[in-house]
């Protein structure tokens, strides 16, 4: 087990990676704790918090609202719950963000901690203290930063996953590794085998190496308004596809992170060699590099972008693997050069 300290002015937080989920109790020191869960965690490991009161929420982007905020506030308000309280959300991204939100509001914020059950959540949606709801179809434009007391990484829970699922999370690990750190990258593909096969090891190593990059970053800039966005890196094209065609989070930001790739050469920031390093690492998890989109759907979905401001996107590239900045481009730019390259000019 391994222990990494996220200290911001969000709050500091605590992340144990290869921690069990049938420790959680030691974390929660004797406090009075309500469970906030989903229906298939509570169908799969609803064993381990039996003992505690639980509120079940359902899965799917559309529970993440305000509604399941006021069910939830309800449910504590009839368990009798009070500001010492503490809430433990237990589940994949969904829970943990609606559970820091629902956390934050009760009373004026009560403390909470995550058991965090994929592995996007696991290396993403639990470290760094954005929490949030969704506003009709808008995705997380409600919300708050503030960090959980701790969070439980448990390997053993992602070997559950569907494959799916797992592919989204590891999508966001291969980022980090672009983004920081090279050598998370040569140890991906070298061990591409054990982790197609879900091996525990491999994935605790993962989940710690891309912690310890998301940790740093937010450590740095924990409201996002400079360095953070290196964490979107792949997400400008990614969010686009994924809107457009609803193909898995996972292989939409595969697809955004090669066109990254692709420009970030194209602007004679990488090699080609460098390029084709990373496309062939992706495409070896079977992610894809085309999707049939239409160029006006994606460019109307990017106009609409939260990164955009004046016609211009926080783009994130690379100029070497393993380091990530961010150069503002206007998307008339963007768009020249997608086709261009559709076109293998
Ligand atoms: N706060 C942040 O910084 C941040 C970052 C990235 C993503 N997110 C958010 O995270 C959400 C997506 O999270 P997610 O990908 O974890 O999806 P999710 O929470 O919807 O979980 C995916 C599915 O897997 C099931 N599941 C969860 N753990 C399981 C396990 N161990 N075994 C079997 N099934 C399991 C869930 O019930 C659900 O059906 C999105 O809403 C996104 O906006 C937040």
């Amino acid at each position: 087990m391994n222990e990494i300290k996220c200290n911001a002015d969000t709050g500091n937080s605590v992340i144990y990676t290869g921690e069990k989920i049938s420790s959680f109790e030691k974390y929660l020191k004797g406090r009075k704790t309500v469970v906030i869960t989903d229906k298939n965690i509570n169908r799969l490991y609803g064993n381990h918090f039996s003992n505690y009161p639980s509120v079940v929420i359902g899965t799917g982007e559309e529970i993440k609202s305000l509604a399941t905020v006021e069910y939830i506030i309800s449910e504590l308000i009839k368990n009798g719950c009070d500001r010492k309280t503490f809430i433990l959300g237990i589940g994949g991204g969904i829970v943990t963000d609606i559970t820091g939100f629902a956390s934050s509001v009760f009373m004026r914020g009560v403390d909470f901690g995550f058991v965090s059950s994929t592995l996007l959540s696991q290396v993403d949606a639990s470290v760094g203290g954005k929490n949030g709801v969704n506003a009709g179809t808008l995705k997380n434009m409600i919300g708050v930063f503030r960090q959980p007391e701790f969070v439980i990484c448990d390997p053993e829970m992602i070997t559950t996953l569907s494959d799916s699922e797992y592919l989204s999370g590891l999508a966001e690990v291969i980022k980090h590794g672009f983004i920081r750190n090279s050598s998370l990258l040569s140890f991906i593909s070298d061990n591409r085998n054990l982790i197609l096969d879900k091996d525990t090891a491999v994935i605790e190593k993962m989940v710690f190496e891309s912690v310890k990059i998301k940790t740093d970053v937010v450590t740095e800039d924990p409201k996002e308004s400079g360095l953070r966005k290196i964490l979107n890196f792949g997400h400008t094209f990614g969010h686009a596809v994924e809107l457009i065609n609803g193909i898995p989070h996972g292989h939409a930001v595969a697809f955004g992170m090669i066109c990254a790739l692709k420009l970030s050469h194209s602007l004679n920031y990488i090699t080609e060699a460098d390029k084709n390093y990373g496309i062939n690492l992706l495409k070896n998890f079977g992610y894809k590099e085309d999707f049939n989109i239409e160029e006006s759907d994606l460019f109307d979905c990017l106009s609409h972008d939260k990164k955009k401001s004046d016609d211009k996107i926080d783009f994130v590239l690379l100029n070497k693997i393993g380091n990530a900045f961010i150069e503002k481009i206007e998307i008339k730019e963007l768009r020249r050069w997608y086709n261009d390259m559709c076109s293998g000019s």
